[in-house]
Parts: C-alpha cells; sequence; structure tokens
C-alpha cells in the first residue's frame, strides 16, 4: 500500500538540500556577524504559550495551530512560530539576570495549516532573531539592517526589470538608492505601544463601520473583534479600504512618536531606504511600536520574504520582568524561490562529488573500496557504482557527478597504479596507488 505524504509538508530531495545547506550557512554567517548565537527549541510548547504569546484571536491561533492532546491528555502545538518559544526559554531560564541584551537566532520548521500555494506550506521553515532587552531604536535600525544584509549577501546578482514595481518608484516616503535593490522593499510602520491601541482600534472601528457592506464577511466579524486584523485582510476589496483607513502613526503617544522618529532617523543614518506603510499591523497580536516587513516582487501574492517588529509586552505577558525586544522572521521557502530566480540553477550544477571510481573486476573493487576508505578519511569524498553497470555506464555517471574518474582495472592493479581522469578538461594521467593515499590532495584538487 502507498501512503502518500502529508498536503502542504513537502520533501526537500538532496539536489534542492544543497541550495538549502548553502542559504543556511550564509543566515548563519549574517546572524553571527550581528551577535546572534543559535538557540534550539523544541517543535512542540503546551497550546496555551502561543493562545497566550500569539493572541488567541489572529488567524495563526484561531484557525491555524495543529493542537492535539498527549497521552496524558496535556494540550500541545505544534510550534506555528518560534517568538513565543524563544521567549518562553529566556523566561524559563532566567536569561534577564544577566542583565544584558540577549541575542538569540533561530532556523526550523513551523506549522499552520493554510491553503498550500507557491511560496506558503503547512509545514515551513524559518530563519530569525530575536534582541531581548533592550529598547533602544538603534536595535530595531540594526535589526533591519540585519534583514537587509542577509537579502545582499544572498541576492547578489541584478534583478529582471520585471522585478521592479513601477508603482513603488514614484512613492515620496520611499527615500535613499537601496528602496528597490533586487526588487527588494523595506516597509515599515508603527503601531504604538498597549495605552495606545484603545483609541486606534476605536478610530479603525468607526471607520470601517461607515464602509461595513464593502467588507468581506471575515472581516465583517474583526470589526466587532478586532478591527487592526481588517489592514491585513488579503482580499481585495478590503485593502483598498484599508488605504484610506486611519494611520496608526497618527494615534501614537509622544513616547511612541518619539521612538518611531529615531528608528527612522537610524535608518536614514544607515542609508536603508524604507517605506512608510501606514496598513502593515502584521498578523500576530504581540507587537508593540515599530513592525516591518521586507518584500520581494519575486514573490507574487505571498509578497513578504520576512516580517518582524518590537514585542516589548512579551516577556511580561509569559511570566517574565518588563522586557523590550525586537526580532524577525523569515521563510526559507520563500527565499529559496527568490534566491533561485536571481540565480538561475547554478547552485545545483556543480558536481557533488570530488572523485567516481570506475573498478574493472572484483579484485579492482575490493581494492577500490579501501582506496576509497582511505579518500574519505582525508576530505575526499568518493562514490562508485553498486547497480551493476558497464564501465561505459559508470563512466557516464561519473561524468555527471564527480570531478574526476578514477579508473581501476586489472593493469593498473598489476602496476600499483590508478587512472585518474579530469571530468572538466578531459585530461587523464596514471599515477600510483600508494602516492594518491598518502598526498591525495595534490591530485584531486
Ligand atoms: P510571520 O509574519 O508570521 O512572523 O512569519 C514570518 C515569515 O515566515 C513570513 O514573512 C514568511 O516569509 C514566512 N511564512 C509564514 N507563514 C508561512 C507559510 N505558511 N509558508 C511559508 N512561509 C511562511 C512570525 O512568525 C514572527 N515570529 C516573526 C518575528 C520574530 N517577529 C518578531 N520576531
Amino acid at each position: 500500500m502507498r501512503v502518500e505524504g502529508v498536503r502542504g509538508m513537502r520533501d526537500i530531495l538532496p539536489e534542492e538540500t544543497l541550495l538549502w545547506q548553502n542559504l543556511e550557512a550564509e543566515i548563519r554567517t549574517a546572524f553571527s556577524l550581528y551577535g546572534y548565537g543559535e538557540i534550539r527549541v523544541p517543535l512542540v510548547e503546551r497550546v496555551e504559550l502561543f493562545s497566550r504569546g500569539v493572541g488567541e484571536e489572529t488567524e495563526v491561533v484561531d484557525k491555524q495551530m495543529y493542537v492535539f492532546p498527549d497521552r496524558k491528555g496535556l494540550q500541545l502545538a505544534l510550534r506555528p512560530e518560534a517568538t513565543a518559544s524563544v521567549v518562553r526559554a529566556y523566561v524559563e531560564h532566567g536569561l534577564y539576570a544577566r542583565g544584558d541584551l540577549a541575542k538569540l537566532y533561530y532556523l526550523g520548521p513551523m506549522f499552520r495549516y493554510e491553503k498550500p500555494q507557491l511560496g506558503r506550506q503547512r509545514q515551513f521553515h524559518q530563519y530569525g532573531v530575536e534582541a531581548i532587552g533592550s529598547l533602544d531604536p538603534a536595535l530595531d535600525a540594526e535589526v533591519m539592517d540585519l534583514a537587509w544584509h542577509l537579502m545582499e549577501r544572498l541576492l547578489v546578482r541584478e534583478p529582471s526589470s520585471e522585478v521592479r514595481d513601477p508603482e513603488l518608484r514614484d512613492e515620496p516616503t520611499a527615500n535613499g538608492p537601496r528602496s528597490t535593490d533586487h526588487g527588494l522593499l523595506l516597509r515599515v510602520n508603527s503601531i504604538g505601544c498597549r495605552d495606545d491601541r484603545p483609541a486606534y482600534r476605536e478610530a479603525l472601528r468607526g471607520y470601517f463601520a461607515a464602509h461595513e457592506e464593502e467588507l468581506c464577511p471575515e472581516c465583517r466579524r474583526r470589526l466587532a473583534t478586532n478591527p487592526l486584523r481588517i489592514l491585513d485582510c488579503k482580499e481585495e476589496r478590503c485593502r483598498t479600504l484599508s488605504r484610506g483607513a486611519p494611520r496608526s502613526v497618527d494615534h501614537l503617544c509622544p513616547s511612541c512618536r518619539q521612538h518611531f522618529a529615531d528608528v527612522q532617523a537610524n535608518l536614514q543614518a544607515l542609508g536603508l531606504a524604507h517605506e512608510l506603510d501606514p496598513t502593515l499591523v502584521r498578523g500576530l497580536d504581540y507587537y508593540t511600536r515599530t513592525v516591518f516587513e521586507l518584500c520581494s516582487r519575486d514573490l507574487g501574492a505571498q509578497d513578504a520574504l520576512l516580517g518582524g517588529g518590537r514585542y516589548d509586552g512579551l516577556v511580561e505577558l509569559l511570566g517574565g520582568p518588563p522586557t523590550p525586544a525586537v526580532g524577525f522572521a523569515g521563510g526559507m521557502e520563500r527565499l529559496v524561490i527568490v534566491v533561485s530566480a536571481h540565480h538561475g540553477a547554478t547552485e545545483a550544477s556543480e558536481p557533488a562529488l570530488d572523485l567516481y571510481l570506475v573498478p574493472i573486476g572484483d579484485e579492482a573493487r575490493r581494492e577500490g573500496a579501501k582506496l576509497m576508505a582511505a579518500l574519505r578519511r582525508s576530505g575526499i569524498s568518493a562514490d562508485t557504482d553498486y547497480m551493476g553497470r558497464s564501465v561505459r555506464k559508470a563512466m557516464t555517471v561519473a561524468g555527471r557527478s564527480a570531478r574526476y574518474a578514477a579508473i581501476l582495472g586489472q593493469n593498473e592493479l598489476a602496476r600499483g597504479e590508478i587512472k585518474l581522469k579530469d571530468l572538466a578538461s578531459g585530461e587523464e594521467k596514471g599515477i600510483g596507488l600508494a602516492e594518491l593515499v598518502t598526498s591525495p590532495h595534490s591530485f584531486v584538487r
């Protein structure tokens, strides 16, 4: 009986994992350059971590979370995101007692029961950072600079012309030279603190109530429960309406207003172009003050490459002392789409192996096995045929998988030699087996 995989949960095969590994290595390097250390948190948490932390009313918790009881009836959830888990770990391990900024990063799978489409999976993978312990607006800007820097590392080649959005070119708030680099756009907003929220919510409710019949059915419900979520709706009619809605930046208390002005000044100082997007509120309830998204024209409808912001109340909400924090997370699947669009399939076309052994006869096979074992211990990747292929077919496999073919037949064995063929240049030479074992790197480069 064939058992199929679960919808929205993809296998990633070796041809593709090569690119993933490269991206993950770049991500780790970029995160380390900004002073972040890796934290590994479990895939499974108590359900209340997310219902409290992310918010009962959010789509992610209300509609998309995988929830199940364990054998003793404890309600658990597959993590839909990692910020709440990282904050839980921060509180649980008393990291605040160190009195320093905690800079933590993570990579790993997340789970949301969404409608699968390009760049949207039910099991997807995030890379993200959380900087916990400072309210400094320079830190908000640094976190956004990290996001930019990461994309610069990954999207070094110029984008094709259609990735630029003509609509955004004349945007008066976009500034500086980096606004359309690589088809990327940094959208920024401030949604203020908890104290700013009630007045803003009422302003939104008043505005949308006057247009109630134009809203989608879901947003009519949101009107009563949480009108902020209407700004996040993907329905075209709601988006159109949202463009004329009251702006959160006009409902900030003096200290939030100052904080946002300082964030923008810091972005300016770093030369990070950004666009003020008054409809940007993000889909998770923990956000306060700064929110941002880095979007790519290569992604179509699911255009957010990464998103984040401040969550100054979350540590306290989850049982720690009042502690401000800021961070972001991005989707690996979306990064793979954008990077592939920029670079083509070049990453995957490099041969995976250093050497492919083509033995002729049983004795050569046995000697060859010993040789490969020695080469691998010297850090040279090597493989051979286990499918009973002819020499000609084995050479074809060598040609597509390795940089060198090593041919070992009776004649070579008798002379204590092996024939090494450089598969790119076609150049062949006989070398001593013992020599190859003792200094393999002088032959396989
Ligand atoms: P989020 O906006 O829900 O924020 O997700 C961040 C990113 O994860 C998105 O921009 C997108 O690239 C990717 N993503 C989300 N859902 C999916 C999906 N179903 N399939 C593929 N990719 C997806 C958070 O998760 C926050 N924890 C970010 C954060 C960290 N805020 C502060 N710190």
